[in-house]
């Protein structure tokens, strides 16, 4: 094994064992016990919220004291976020245990079930009045959970959030249902949730990391699709939601191109979605310049505790997303950093922004293809040109027919590698605009003249 790899190694177990050391196994307890008495708190309240008229005085001691523990829970971990999962509840990430007969957790999830709510996330403490309004207004809520948040807000209640219902799978159920969308269609869905986990890292709370794993599923289904169009800069999206889709695209590609299954890919795709998050923390209230966005990208990712392996790997990449392959030989970026850094360039040097290199997606190949051992990976700037072949997507082209057309899809077998899909892209006065009419090089009828080093109209 090479030494780059050893170290790589030796680099992953160090933060690794470092997360299960001592002080986090400790901290581990701590949450499991505080967890406890604030769900059982929380219980507590909830049912006497049943009982009692809320204007009762016998709320006032208990909802200090639960306040008391969140409030001290809020201060060790930064953020309260308490799941439940039918008969199980977990305060950040970590599962409280309980006595089984008192069967908390599942008296928890039942009560909030019916309003479609599968936990609480504190951002901050609150007062034991706070506590018990909140609990009363649990208490006589009857609804659905949007409404249900937007009451909660009006309150002043902004710094409580309440997901969606979680459950297990069932025996025999696929993790994740395959849902028949294009790229376009996902990039639609993505807009919302990146802007959202964008504004959660500005108001420096803990990012909602579901929903950047559900775009990131959908975006690996969606590469079954032979038609690839990478986000336009017309499009409705915002430019750092359009960077974010596509380097996450290209780095799906990529870790498919490179063995990874569907869930690595979609690892891998959650990392791309969220590794400039830093630039979205403030500095004394300004935003993070380049130069450190990759460690406030961290700063942001880090409050969520828990030691998962797909956690760790998702901070290295943060940290070295633009770190070079070869720079330092002793501390090589792992692979997932390595991949987004490919795909990170690729989608900085073939997008414009103003004072920027602005190239064509083949002259971006060439360029990137130079720099393997050095600022690459060899073998991820391999798979980034098995992915997108001799005319990546948004490639124009000049056809043997007369026509001019731009590159719409990835390498589909080994020996279209140089026949890609083609929109067909006609002339509106003296502007090129992209028809509905698509033709696929590989039949062998049209063939390519050449590619184009204009920008044009680039992408259908
Ligand atoms: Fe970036
Ligand atoms: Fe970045």
């Amino acid at each position: 094994m090479s030494d780059d790899i050893l170290n790589a190694q030796d680099r992953l177990e160090e933060m690794m064992n470092r997360a299960q050391s001592g002080e986090d196994r400790e901290m581990a307890r701590w949450v499991r016990e505080n967890g406890e008495q604030l769900v059982r708190g929380l219980l507590g309240l909830i049912r006497m919220s049943k009982f009692h008229h809320p204007d009762n005085k016998a709320f006032e001691k208990p909802s200090v004291a639960v306040a008391k523990v969140l409030a001290e829970v809020i201060n060790r971990l930064g953020t309260a976020m308490l799941v439940f999962v039918e008969d199980q509840v977990y305060l950040n990430d970590i599962r409280v245990r309980y006595e089984a007969r008192l069967d908390l957790g599942r008296e928890m999830s039942e009560f909030f079930a019916a309003f479609h709510v599968g936990g609480i996330t504190f951002h901050q403490a609150i007062s034991g009045n706070e506590m018990a309004q909140l609990v009363k207004y649990f208490g006589s809520y009857v609804g659905n959970r949007p409404t249900l948040l937007k009451e909660l807000a009006e309150l002043g209640f902004t710094h409580v959030e309440l997901p969606g219902v979680h459950r297990f799978l069932k025996p025999g159920e696929v993790q994740r249902e395959k849902k028949d969308a294009t790229i376009r269609e996902v990039q639609a869905v993505a807009q919302s949730a990146v802007s959202r986990v964008m504004l959660q890292a500005t108001q420096d709370r803990l990012v909602d990391l579901l929903s950047m794993r559900k775009v990131a599923n959908r975006l690996v289904d969606a590469q079954d699709n032979d038609m690839i169009e990478l986000e336009t800069q017309d499009s409705a999206n915002s430019t750092f939601t359009s960077h974010c889709m596509n380097v996450a695209q290209v780095a799906v590609g990529i870790a498919r191109n490179l063995g990874m299954d569907e869930n690595q890919q979609a690892d891998v795709a959650v990392c791309a979605l969220t590794d400039d998050l830093g630039y979205g923390m403030r500095e004394d209230g300004y935003a993070t310049p380049f130069e450190r966005h990759s460690s406030a990208g961290v700063r942001s990712l880090i409050k969520r505790r828990g030691f998962h392996e797909s956690h760790i790997r998702r901070m290295l990449a943060t940290v070295d997303h633009h770190a070079s392959f070869a720079e330092d030989r002793a501390q090589t970026p792992s692979l997932f950093a390595r991949i987004i850094h490919a795909a990170e360039d690729y989608d900085n040097l073939t997008r414009f922004r103003s004072g920027a290199p602005h190239i064509s997606p083949t002259q971006a190949v060439t360029k990137m293809s130079a720099g393997a051992n050095t600022e690459y990976d060899p073998l991820v700037v391999q798979a980034m040109v098995n992915l997108l072949g001799k005319y990546p997507p948004g490639t124009p082209l000049q056809l043997s027919d007369g026509r001019f057309g731009s590159s719409v899809s990835y390498v589909r077998t080994p020996e279209s590698f140089a026949k890609p899909l083609v929109r067909i892209i006609g002339i509106q006065g003296d502007r090129a605009v992209p028809t509905d009419e698509t033709i696929d090089l590989a039949l062998g009828k049209v063939q390519v003249v050449r590619p184009l080093d204009s920008m044009g109209v680039v992408y259908g």
